[in-house]
């Protein structure tokens, strides 16, 4: 979704294999009705010195477009913070494209806040 990344499914779906063989620091949340996936979310575990402790990194959120306003995303969401609630994670972080109004709004209105953080990266 986001204009920083291209996408590739051959390369997700590695992603995604090796972030179920993580069992104990990661997960990925599926909302499904009858076998077929509606929408999707993950979380890593990280360390974080600022935090002295462990921290969560949220990732893939997505519903499937026609079946967005339903309450699917927030229920993925609030199953992901209870997952890191259960872990004792200190605090839970992502990152939004700079120009997506509708998911500033949806983080927002259920509590999260922005920061002055600015993500930057280099390809190895
Ligand atoms: C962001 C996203 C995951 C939210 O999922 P969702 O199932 O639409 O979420 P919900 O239904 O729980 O809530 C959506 C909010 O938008 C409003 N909404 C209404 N109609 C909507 C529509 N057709 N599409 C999206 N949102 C709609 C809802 O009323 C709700 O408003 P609120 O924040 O005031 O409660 C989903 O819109 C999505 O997949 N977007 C594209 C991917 C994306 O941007 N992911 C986030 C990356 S950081």
């Amino acid at each position: 979704m986001e204009y920083d990344f291209e996408p590739d499914a051959g390369r997700q779906e590695k992603g995604l294999r090796a972030l179920l063989k993580r069992r104990k620091s990661a997960v990925l949340l599926v909302a499904e009705k009858a076998g077929e996936v509606l929408g999707m979310c993950s979380v890593q575990v990280l360390i974080s010195t600022a935090e002295g402790g462990r921290v969560g990194l949220l990732e893939d959120l997505v519903v499937k477009d026609g079946l967005r306003g339903f309450g699917i995303g927030s229920a993925l969401l609030t199953e992901a913070l209870k997952w890191c609630a259960f872990r004792g994670l200190l605090r839970v972080q992502l990152l939004r494209d700079a120009g997506n109004g509708p998911a500033l709004d949806f983080y927002t209105h259920r509590g999260w806040s922005g920061t002055r953080l600015v993500c930057m990266r280099r390809r190895l």
